[in-house]
């Protein structure tokens, strides 16, 4: 008998039917996402054919330059949403405030990065979209431990869509030509330790000591393997699949790193810890941090518990 796939929106349904009072507004909502990370793959799969390629001509709120694909990503996660009903705001990586909607009903405000690793576009390597979830609080901006889901969108050799609530971490691959996410990897566990490293190395000399002398332990007796694809859904993607570590720290021209709090860090943060790793700014959980800043960045080093409690043992030394 051929093999009877579980799709997105079976999975998401059944997950809702197991809590009595759920309205439905949580899963109308991730099934949007997925519907619109569809379309955004299918202008990612032919940007080299579309025009699509390219600067924006402008930059966002940390300086970088804007691509189009950026562009298009995030004014069709923001269409979608807005016209979802299930959201009262919306803040990407790529506005600087918010978008606020009069939407009375609405308990969900949704954080996106609608295309991570966009210096990748015009190269034809990995993509990816972030999301993250919360249910409408005292705050707007709250701890990533609030969070009621995230996941992310991997364009890579296949789309995968990759999603947490908090119980466990399921991942669906795409099937292009029925144009569903079909359950491929249920309930996905990260490896308690593995023998991969990823990280900007061009930036050693610039990193802190602990950092360096970290790099150095990794390279000694039985090398780790050096694995960085400058997107932070395809690293930390083989990460949760392999093993292992991805760190992005803090470094002497960047005192708080690159990555956002709450457009990067807390969704994936969410979702490996889910799949039980570890996630750690050198100090802290970035999960327990109380944002003060939509754009706020804190350095990271995220992946298996192992590699990571070692890490953190290289900053107590
Ligand atoms: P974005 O494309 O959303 O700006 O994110 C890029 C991020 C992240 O995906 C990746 O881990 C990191 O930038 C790569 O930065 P470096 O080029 O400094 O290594
Ligand atoms: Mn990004
Ligand atoms: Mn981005």
């Amino acid at each position: 008998m051929a093999q009877q796939w579980t799709t997105l929106a079976e999975h998401i349904l059944k997950e809702e039917q197991k809590i009595p009072k759920a309205t439905g507004s949580l899963s109308l909502l991730l099934t949007r996402i997925a519907e619109a990370s569809k379309i955004i793959s299918t202008h990612v799969k032919h940007s080299g054919l579309i025009g699509i390629e390219g600067l924006a001509g402008k930059q966002n709120v940390y300086q970088e330059d804007v691509k189009k694909l950026d562009e298009f990503a995030n004014n069709l996660l923001v269409d979608t949403l807005s016209e979802s009903g299930q959201v009262f705001a919306i803040a990407s990586e790529e506005m600087e405030k918010p978008k606020i909607l009069k939407d009375g009903k609405a308990e969900y405000s949704v954080f996106f990065d609608p295309l991570d690793g966009s210096n990748n576009v015009d190269n034809n390597n990995s993509l990816g979209t972030i999301f993250s979830i919360y249910k409408k609080g005292k705050d707007f901006l709250q701890p990533g431990k609030n969070q009621v889901a995230a996941g992310y969108i991997f364009y890579g050799s296949s789309v995968m869509l990759v999603y947490t609530t908090g119980k466990n971490v399921n991942g669906f691959t795409l099937d292009a030509s029925e144009g569903s996410f079909l359950l491929s990897h249920p309930n996905m566990k990260i490896p308690k330790k593995g023998n991969i490293y990823g990280i900007n190395e061009g930036n050693y000399n610039l990193f802190d000591k602990p950092v360096q002398k970290y790099i150095q332990f990794l390279k000694k007796d039985k090398p780790y393997r050096l694995r960085y694809a400058a997107c932070m859904v395809a690293d930390v993607h083989r990460f949760l699949i392999d093993g292992g570590i991805f760190m992005y720290p803090s470094d002497s021209s960047a005192p708080k790193g690159k990555l956002r709090l709450m457009f990067e860090i807390n969704p994936m943060s969410f979702i490996i810890q889910t799949a039980g790793g570890m996630t750690i700014t050198t100090t802290e959980n970035p999960l327990d941090l109380v944002p003060s800043q939509l754009h706020q960045k804190t350095p990271v080093a995220m992946g298996s518990s192992d590699d990571v409690k070692n890490f953190v043992k290289f900053h107590k030394k």
